[in-house]
């Protein structure tokens, strides 16, 4: 069974894949006759809050022909103990999918390993792989000009700010390397990338493009875009005031952006917090395409789901 709990879980050729169905899924929006999940019901289990990832799942699930089937955690027996185990052979047997947002990342590989359906990752604390597809795809409608998508990655360089220990610049680390593209992560020493993710990076077989830096405008020299994410994620709400010191040095500005290439692409994976991680004239700028990210939100995991199921069909 094909899961998607990492960005590394897709061969290159399946990336490939992906990319070229988001761009004929976005440009065919609309037409209808998609049945791609033909009656196919898929659940979706999010523990945490979310806007775009919740909306653009149900859309994309039902625009493919599925069935959407929002799964309340505090109404299922999960809540009351019954195991994670048990609550995915079950749920295997009456669906064709699960979509999961939730805290430990090993929840998603629970389900995974018990279940016989497959699981998609819609953000775990450790990764949130739908997101990093979707920047990528929204960086090759600007780049690709007809190249092979990886080859019009290839050799580009990012600039992620913030906390580089983050599921966001996690994803990022392993993004960087199966794409090719060269990864400055610029943050305060003790938000430095853990040990986790080099573990699961060695383990995909791919080599690191990432390199790490206390220096903002080190990072961001000759980048091809400039990154940033909420400094207080939903798993560390306990730490907000010390955060926002600490990370303040790495906001997103006028001068990070003037140190970057001057035709530098701005995202953030929102939600933002304008005055904190980014200032508002950043957001607005002619560089900004946050927007655009949320949007191929859409597109992207409409091409991740179809080529699950198409996978999982053999
Ligand atoms: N970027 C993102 O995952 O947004 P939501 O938390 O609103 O889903």
């Amino acid at each position: 069974m094909k899961h998607f709990l990492k960005s590394t879980d897709l061969k290159d050729c399946e990336v490939e894949k992906v990319f070229s169905l988001s761009q004929q899924f976005k440009k065919t929006r609309g037409e209808g006759g998609l049945s791609v999940l033909g009656n196919q019901s898929w659940g979706m289990i999010f523990f945490k809050t979310s806007t775009r990832t919740r909306i653009s799942f149900r859309v994309g699930i039902q625009e493919l022909g599925g069935h959407p089937v929002h799964i309340n955690q505090d109404e299922i027996q999960l809540s009351r103990g019954e195991s994670i185990e048990d609550t995915a052979r079950v749920l295997s047997r009456y669906l064709h999918g699960l979509v999961i947002r939730c805290y430990e990342h090993t929840l998603l590989e629970q389900f995974a390993s018990h279940g016989s359906i497959p699981v998609v990752n819609a953000l775990s604390d450790f990764l949130h792989p739908c997101q990093v597809y979707s920047d990528a795809f929204t960086l090759l409608e600007r780049w690709s000009d007809g190249k092979r998508f990886l080859d019009a990655l290839k050799g580009r360089k990012i600039a992620f700010f913030g906390d580089a220990a983050s599921n966001m610049a996690n994803s990022w680390v392993l993004g960087g390397s199966l794409f090719g593209m060269e990864v400055a992560l610029a943050g305060p020493g003790q938000y430095a990338p853990g040990p986790e993710i080099e573990a699961v990076l060695k383990s995909s077989g791919y080599a690191p493009t990432y390199t790490f830096h206390t220096d903002p405008m080190e990072a961001a020299e000759n980048a091809d875009v400039i990154y940033t994410y909420v400094w207080v994620s939903m798993c560390k709400e306990n730490e907000a005031s010390d955060r926002l010191d600490i990370m303040s040095p790495y906001q997103v500005n006028a001068s990070i952006m003037a140190r970057a290439k001057p035709e530098a692409l701005f995202m953030h994976c929102l939600p933002a917090h304008p005055g904190f991680e980014v200032t508002q004239e950043v957001m607005d700028s002619r560089a900004s395409i946050v927007f655009d990210q949320a949007e191929n939100r859409l597109h992207t995991q409409k091409a991740i789901l179809a080529m699950l199921a198409e996978t999982n069909k053999h």
